[in-house]
């Protein structure tokens, strides 16, 4: 087994997942605002700390997606963040892309960013301790969206960045996010998503990237926010199955689900039901930021030092969605 494969087995497997904290300050700042929390360095990294120092990174979270500001900061122990990660037993990771662009050609639509100097601060972020890395493209969807131009750049993109990645000794989380915003049907979802993740994968393919050694991070098949449809928690897990039979190749160790703006229960629901359908030989677990965040941060900003709290409020996210990985989770089991 390579070394990268053994990374990504790491990350997701016993019933572990990803914690995606790697929001960008002006994202993060956001968040903050919601709550009525100052975004200051020092409150961003007091939050993130505290989920970080939790009981619920030795049991439930195998890696943690960072920013730039975040991997290097010290926390309170003295530790680095990669350290106090790396000492729970997760892996630390790094989110490399510089943001969805206006993509020149089609401007509705984004193109992601990044490349170059990539190979030099993968250098840096290896050296700062990371393990893995996360390069999102984003596609919107209606009934002329994604545009080809769109599918091809950002596959092309994911590829190069991938190769860079594992060239580093790194495993490249690859993130085809087809947005939910939309009045779109689910069967559109399922169309749009199955011909973006296929195209990255041709992509990868063609830029001789190990497919044992990445971990896919797609949406799950969702009729959009806007939809008068509704399909039930069932038919979304079914759907999306069937999406990633047909569109990941086999080779790939594991899917790590966004939760793309569905609520806590929702990603937890889904993701259990996938779990409890899955016949493919995948992983299927989650990487999620808000749906694995919201209830914490709402919790911690009424007051910023309850750090046991917080935590408790964390753990039994992560816990869920731990339980979800392996399709034991209940709504009952939310209750207690
Ligand atoms: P959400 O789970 O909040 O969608 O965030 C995951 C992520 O990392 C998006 O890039």
């Amino acid at each position: 087994m390579s070394q990268l494969n053994n990374i990504a087995l790491k990350i997701l497997s016993n019933g572990k997942g990803i914690l995606a904290a790697d929001e960008s300050t002006g994202t993060m700042t956001k968040r903050l605002d919601a709550v009525n929390v100052e975004s200051t360095a020092e409150n961003r990294l007091l939050f993130r700390e505290t989920l970080f120092s939790s009981n619920a990174m030795k049991k439930f979270i195998g890696g943690v997606i960072l920013y730039d500001e975040t991997i290097k900061q010290n926390t309170n122990s003295k530790k680095t963040v990669p350290e106090l990660i790396s000492s729970a037993g997760a892996v630390p990771g790094i989110k490399v892309d510089t943001g969805a662009k206006v993509l020149a050609g089609s401007p509705d639509e984004k193109i992601t960013e990044g490349l170059d100097g990539l190979r030099e601060r993968l250098k840096e972020y290896y050296k700062l301790g990371a393990r893995f890395t996360k390069w999102r493209g984003v596609y919107i969807i209606s009934d002329k969206y994604p545009s080809k131009l769109s599918i091809d750049s950002n596959a092309h993109a994911l590829a190069r960045y991938s190769s860079i990645v594992q060239e580093s000794g790194m495993v490249p989380i690859v993130e085809p996010e087809v947005l939910m915003e939309g009045k779109h049907t689910a069967e559109n979802c399922f169309k749009k998503t199955s011909e973006v993740i296929k195209k990255c994968f041709e992509e990868l393919i063609n830029n001789n990237v190990d497919l044992t050694g990445v971990i896919l991070k797609p949406n799950m098949i969702i009729p959009g926010n806007l939809s008068k449809e509704k399909i039930s928690a069932e038919e979304i897990a079914k759907l999306t199955l069937k999406c990633l039979k047909d569109s990941v190749p086999k080779e790939v160790p594991g899917i790590a689900f966004l939760s793309g703006g569905q609520t806590e229960i929702e990603a937890t629901e889904n993701l259990n039901l996938i779990n409890k359908f899955n016949d493919t030989n995948f992983i299927m677990s989650f990487s999620y930021g808000r749906a694995l965040q919201q209830s914490a941060i709402k919790f911690w900003s009424k007051n910023i030092k309850n750090i046991e709290g917080t935590q408790k409020i964390f753990n039994h996210r992560a816990n869920m969605c731990s339980l979800a990985t392996q399709g034991k989770w209940s709504k009952e089991l939310e209750e207690n």
